[in-house]
């Protein structure tokens, strides 16, 4: 079984409380911190298209708005029958939590149809980073 088959399913049962009437794509998202804390998050669209957020997006918010900046894993689940790859804000908005986060991937029939996994740093090479000196990268 995926070692991440509980938190791909999360993904999957948050997707269905998805606000996308304009896209009418539902996208669910399951974050899980090092405390062992599992934030959910969906994509929440609005009528000016520009201000809708990504299931990923939102679930980031909510760990950090709780206290957890730390994460082992995020599972993503999206309509269709192949894995979505998360989009390229996504992926730098992750990359702000390190590198080595697990991101797995699902389509509708969650942990027991086909899956990704990968690391951010995998999904975002040469990937932009805190590089002021002061922050010893230079
Ligand atoms: N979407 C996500 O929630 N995550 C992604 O990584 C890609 C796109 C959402 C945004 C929008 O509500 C819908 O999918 C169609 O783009």
């Amino acid at each position: 079984m995926n070692r991440y088959h509980d938190l791909i399913e999360a993904a999957c049962r948050a997707r269905q409380n998805s606000h996308s009437p304009y896209s009418g794509f539902r996208v669910g998202a399951a974050l899980l911190g090092r405390s062992g804390t599992v934030y959910l998050g969906t994509n929440v669209e609005n009528a000016s298209f520009g201000l809708s957020n990504c299931a990923e997006r939102t679930a980031i918010f909510r760990a950090v708005t709780d206290g957890e900046t730390e994460f082992e894993a995020i599972a993503v689940c999206a309509d269709g029958e192949t894995p979505t790859p998360p989009c390229g804000a996504c992926r730098q908005v992750l990359m702000e939590f390190g590198p080595e986060m697990v991101v797995m991937t699902a389509g509708e029939k969650g942990a027991d149809g086909p899956c990704t996994e990968n690391t951010v740093a995998d999904l975002l090479p040469q990937a932009f980073r805190d590089f002021r000196p002061s922050k010893g990268t230079s």
